[in-house]
């Protein structure tokens, strides 16, 4: 049974109750929970004695124009699968009680946060290291769960965990795809059935340009502009950027070397924006781990 907590008095009051060698794990959402939120919370349960989910839309990292009001909050079915994945509890605070009246301090990562959707979604990722801090305060996970599809979120929890000096192990979920290679999220139900029909077509991107790179092509210029053309087959997908970066600190580089790379895209479909990625790990590095797992 999920215990649910819904204010930060009820949470306080569980997490000071838990037993000292308890490990606690933690998966942050906004709700609206599909298959790669529950592979995280299966993650979570391999990690740790308990687990922990907050289900908050957070005002903060939305900004003016964008989907804050028609965000989709299907409780009863978040409940439910929470419920089926065992999670101990469930943290489902209000915005009220999460930013009191003239709340005033934020959080502001300055180098990964910049670039990518950070130049494409302006304070966004202030709001989303902003609650992240708040949740890691009131939580106080010993481990915290995040998606690779949200690539440049994790960068940004990354870096302000070490800067910070926040107790708390960040580990990184892999995507989890429709059949179709579509990369799962909660916005992917307000694709139109023709949209829809074309969305695939952004892994389809990212995989072309990996095999580019497979086969030789290391110039990060070429192998973007080669992904902005297979995106081009479709004349529904507006691409808002399509870059070839540094997998860590998401600066520009001019050719992928030995750090490998990470392939990172957002296009617009309709009113949906989507983003998706890919590592490029050099093949020096992938048979080392090939290795390392025998
Ligand atoms: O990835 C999300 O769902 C959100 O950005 C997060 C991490 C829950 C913060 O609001």
């Amino acid at each position: 049974m999920t215990l649910i907590l819904k204010d930060k008095a009820a949470l306080r009051a569980w997490r000071a109750a838990l037993p000292a060698g308890q490990k606690l794990a933690f998966v942050a959402t906004m709700g609206a929970l599909h298959a790669g939120h529950v592979s995280l919370m299966e993650q979570a349960r391999q990690a740790a004695d308990l687990v922990i989910v907050s289900i908050f839309v957070n005002p903060l990292q939305f900004g003016p124009n964008e989907d804050l009001s028609r965000y989709p909050r299907p409780l009863e079915a978040d409940l439910a699968r929470l419920e089926a994945a065992g999670v101990d509890a469930l943290f489902l605070p209000s915005v009220a009680d999460m930013y009191p009246e003239g709340a005033s301090t934020f959080v502001d990562e300055s180098m990964v946060s910049l670039p990518l959707c950070g130049a494409e979604r302006p304070g966004h990722f202030r709001g989303v290291a902003t609650v992240v801090l708040k949740l890691f305060n009131l939580v106080q996970p010993h481990v915290a769960l995040f998606g690779q599809k949200d690539a440049q979120q994790c960068a940004v929890i990354e870096r302000m965990v070490r800067d910070l000096d926040v107790p708390v192990e960040i580990r990184r979920g892999a995507i989890v795809r429709e059949a179709d290679g579509l990369a799962l999220s909660s916005r992917n139900i307000y694709l139109s059935p023709a949209d829809r029909a074309e969305a695939p077509l952004i892994y389809q991107s990212l995989r072309a340009v990996e095999a580019a790179y497979r086969a030789g092509e290391h110039d990060a210029e070429k192998l973007a502009a080669l992904g902005l053309a297979e995106l081009a087959k479709s004349e529904r997908i507006v691409p808002q950027y399509w870059e070839v970066r540094d997998p860590e600190s998401l600066g520009v580089i001019a050719k992928v070397g030995s750090r490998g790379a990470l392939l990172a895209v957002a296009a617009q479909l309709g009113t949906t924006r989507l983003i998706d990625n890919l590592l490029l790990v050099p093949a020096i590095a992938a048979s080392a781990d090939r290795l390392a797992d025998c």
